[in-house]
């Protein structure tokens, strides 16, 4: 098996002379990268696509199992080195050390039992869990078998755990008996039931993780305890052989309009691209421990806790918390603990951190930090700058790295320290990464420099999205039909005399809420469920810690409101529906919302009153009701 690694760029000239080769012969490129992992059939075709059905295929014929170059193929030379570390919740309990023999043998424990279970092959599991190491050995041997996983975030409401095991049809769930977050339990089992209660028809198991061990409900009819399951299987399960362009796996997110869709993502091009990507921006090196502080509920985690770090041999951290228990220090307690060399956050929790007072971070040792990065949205300069100063003291090089569930990989980043580094500037786009501007009034890509427009790419890369789950269609609509012959990334950016990427946010209905995506309409929906809501409009406002607050103007039936009752209620249906990280911030109850002679709502004007903008709201001559303005103004909350 192979052991070698993907090229690891050591220089901006490298860089530039890689990246200029990348995009002259990308089919060169990605075979040499994709040459460097274990395959049991090589491809006979390395790219075919097109952008307007869109179809997209890399490493056609190629055969694999990404499990065996995560595990197997790193047996020899680093079968008793660390693979996953973990840090539980409680500083006080015991870290847990999986070297890549123990992982190993406990994903096929645990890819046995799913086959024992009646798993195989193209069948879907949904995970519904903490970050414990259960997950990520349950979710590496559901690849092992070539089922595909969906890992919905264990913060998600029933009915949105529902939603997303129906729309994939689901055979089984994975989950614990209850989560362990700061000084919370939360009972992630009760939730499972009581989406199975609302309807999931597909789901013939559920296997449940003894967490904590506190009392659960139990239906011998579809329950079954993991450890019964695995503890007695063999440590060896041959891994099914999948073709480079079969699913690995399914991942939900939000968009501009509707539920939430599934993120199709392959086997060989993910594989060759979070590891090409891992190695590069965070120059990870042998004997380093890196730590993403993500959870696996996101893409973050899949690309860069799981495949891309195990893919390259790396010692990869879990960590159960949350960044604020049992104080603010948890996450430098942890970097000096675990002498932690390659650190990844989000800016709403540098955010958080930064609010609580430097003595938190001062005092701990943090200095075999070698990278810190950054990620899911926009880091404003104030952050940057703290990040900077407090946890890389000045001299850390900062990855701010910008890509989204879409594009499996960070796509625009610094190679941590190999690059030039502008505070809020994501930077330069990885080799074989072809970033484009649209013009939004022309259409037209914008050549020049400086210049700013609609973010898109224009040629593939491995590891991009291959479809929505069972809806073509829709994908094609929302990521391939904006700019013909491109993929819409959502986000606008702007680019710098010397061509640096600055990510300017959004540009579609979506808010990005401490780094999560927000479909503004899937809010609507949901708070239109409570009975005396009549009409909703959700629009993002600037928020301090979260970047992005919910805001949302409401419409009620007519007659005598307790208007603070109300706003319980409304976050309690919101909290129902979709769960606590989509609650609104700010509820305004409305007479009217501003709308256009043809029916549609004026967001424009109701994210300007949100933010305080009311002296330059823009061209309102459209408007039907110029009067509902002046009104939504004067009831601003
Ligand atoms: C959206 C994708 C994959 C990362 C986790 C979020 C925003 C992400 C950055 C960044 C500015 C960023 C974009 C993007 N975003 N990273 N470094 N700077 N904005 O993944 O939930 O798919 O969201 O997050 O708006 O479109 P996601």
């Amino acid at each position: 098996m192979s052991t070698q690694l993907p090229l690891q760029i050591s220089s901006f000239e490298t860089y530039q002379s890689t990246y200029e080769r990348s995009v002259r012969d990308p089919e060169a490129f990605w075979a040499e990268q994709a040459a460097t992992f274990s395959w049991h059939e090589k491809w006979n075709r390395v790219l075919d696509w097109n952008f307007t059905d869109p179809d997209v295929k890399w490493f056609q014929g190629g055969k694999l199992n990404i499990t065996e170059n995560c595990l197997d193929r790193h047996l020899d030379t680093r079968g008793d080195q660390t693979a996953i570390l973990y840090e539980p919740n409680d500083p006080e309990a015991p870290v847990v050390r999986l070297s890549y023999r123990q992982l190993h043998a406990e994903v096929c424990k645990v890819g046995n039992a799913l086959r024992e279970l009646g798993v195989g092959k193209g069948d879907r599991i949904c995970f519904y869990m903490p970050m414990v190491p259960e997950l990520a050995i349950s979710v590496l041997a559901c690849a092992r078998i070539g089922a595909i996983h969906s890992v919905v975030f264990a913060g998600f409401s029933a009915q949105a755990l529902a939603d997303r095991v129906n729309d994939s049809d689901c055979k089984m769930i994975i989950c614990s008996d209850y989560n362990n977050r700061g000084n919370k339990t939360i009972p992630v089992k009760e939730v499972v039931d009581e989406a199975l209660a609302l309807g999931c028809p597909s789901v013939e198991t559920v296997l449940v993780h003894r967490n904590t061990g506190e009392p659960i409900t139990w239906d011998a009819s579809y329950d079954q305890w993991y450890h019964e399951c695995v503890d007695e299987q063999s440590t060896e399960c041959p891994a099914e052989v999948m073709d480079a362009e079969d699913v690995l796996f399914i991942l939900y997110t939000s968009g501009s309009t509707g539920k939430p869709k599934g993120v199709v993502h392959t086997c060989g091009g993910y594989m060759v691209y979070t590891a090409f990507s891992f190695l590069n921006v965070f120059q990870y090196n042998p004997g380093d421990v890196y730590w993403c502080t993500a959870d696996i509920g996101w893409i973050t985690g899949h690309s860069y806790i799981l495949y891309g770090p195990l893919l390259c041999g790396a010692t990869t951290m879990m960590f159960e918390g949350v960044p604020t228990y049992p104080d603010a220090a948890r996450f430098w307690q942890v970097c000096a603990k675990h002498r932690v060399n390659q650190f990844y956050t989000a800016p709403t929790a540098i955010r958080a951190l930064m609010a609580r007072g430097n003595e938190y971070v001062e005092g701990h040792d943090l200095s075999d930090l070698k990278v810190i990065g950054s990620v899911g949205e926009p880091i404003n300069e104030e952050a940057w700058e703290w990040y900077h100063e407090k946890v890389g003291k000045g001299k850390v090089p900062i990855v701010d790295t910008w890509w989204q569930t879409e594009t499996g990989g960070i796509m625009i980043s610094g190679l941590g320290g190999h690059s030039p580094q502008k505070a809020t500037f994501a930077g330069y786009p990885l080799p074989g990464i072809q970033m484009a501007l649209v013009s939004k009034n022309t259409g037209e890509e914008l050549t020049e420099n400086p210049e700013s427009g609609l973010l898109c790419v224009k040629f593939p890369w491995p590891s991009m999205l291959r479809t929505t789950w069972g809806d073509h269609e829709r994908c094609r609509n929302t990521y391939f039909s904006t700019v013909p012959g491109m993929y819409f990334t959502g986000d606008g950016a702007r680019r710098d005399a010397n061509g640096m990427y600055r990510i300017v946010g959004r540009v579609d209905d979506v808010i990005n809420v401490s780094g999560h995506r927000m479909g503004t309409a899937e809010v609507e929906n949901a708070i239109d469920e409570h009975p005396l809501v009549v009409e909703t409009a959700v629009v993002g406002y600037p928020h301090e810690i979260k970047g992005q607050g919910i805001y949302a103007y409401v419409i009620l039936a007519p007659g005598n409101h307790d208007p603070e009752k109300l706003r319980n209620e409304i976050v309690e249906t919101v909290r129902t529906e979709i769960g606590p990280i989509a609650k609104p911030d700010k509820i305004q109850f409305v007479e009217e919302l501003p709308k256009t002679r043809s029916g549609k709502i004026m967001r424009r004007i109701l994210r300007k009153v949100a933010a305080g903008e009311t002296d330059n709201l823009g061209d309102t001559s459209t408007l039907l009701n110029p009067e509902a303005v002046d009104a939504v103004i004067e009831g601003k909350v």
